[in-house]
């Protein structure tokens, strides 16, 4: 399968980057086409509200940064893997970025499951990330293959691998 992760930790070397690393290695290993973005890297904007896309655009986004990059790869996946921090309780803004500006195609045309990879300081602080992630399958109409949490006693152990491993295997 066409698998897209979107990382979304400034961090290089971070936990999410790891366990975004980690899927991807079992994925290609298990022989599906992975392409893996750092969401922080790109300069990608908050939805204006302008409706452009759903009239004069025709279902293009009248934003021309670094999402243009990305909305042909997500037209193409069939696996979106979300890869986020939680800052403040939620899913860091490098991620809600993208997310909301796929309003101009409302949802995108191949994914058919999701999967969460979330990382954090303290256990107990997912619940924002975990409904967040539910409904936007459930709107997509998309299969939830997983989430897998890292607190930092849990970040890059064998066990966190497993979890992803194991989310692997339902590809
Ligand atoms: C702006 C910001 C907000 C954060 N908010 C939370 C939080 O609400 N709860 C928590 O447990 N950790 C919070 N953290 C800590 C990160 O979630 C945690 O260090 C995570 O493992 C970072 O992932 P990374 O190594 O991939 O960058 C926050 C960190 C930052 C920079």
């Amino acid at each position: 399968m066409k698998v897209w992760i979107l990382q979304g930790s400034p961090r290089a070397n971070g936990n999410t980057a790891w366990m975004a690393e980690e899927f991807k290695k079992a994925a290609e290993a298990a022989g599906h086409e992975v392409i893996l973005v750092n969401a922080a890297r790109k300069k990608i904007a908050g939805c204006l509200a302008c409706e452009y896309c759903h009239t004069k655009g025709n279902g293009a986004c009248i934003q021309k940064d670094d999402m243009q990059e990305l909305y042909p790869l997500m037209a193409e996946a069939e696996v979106l893997v979300l890869a986020a921090p939680i800052y403040y309780f939620t899913l860091c803004a490098q991620i809600q970025a993208p997310i909301q500006r796929m309003y101009c195609v409302n949802a995108p045309a191949k994914v058919k499951k999701m999967a969460l990879l979330a990382s954090s300081y303290s256990p107990d602080v997912y619940d924002g990330a975990k409904a967040e992630f539910r409904d936007i399958c459930n709107y997509w109409n998309v299969e939830s293959i997983g989430v897998v949490t890292a607190n930092i006693n849990e970040q890059k152990t064998e066990e966190t691998k497993q979890k992803i491993h194991n989310i692997v295997e339902k590809l």
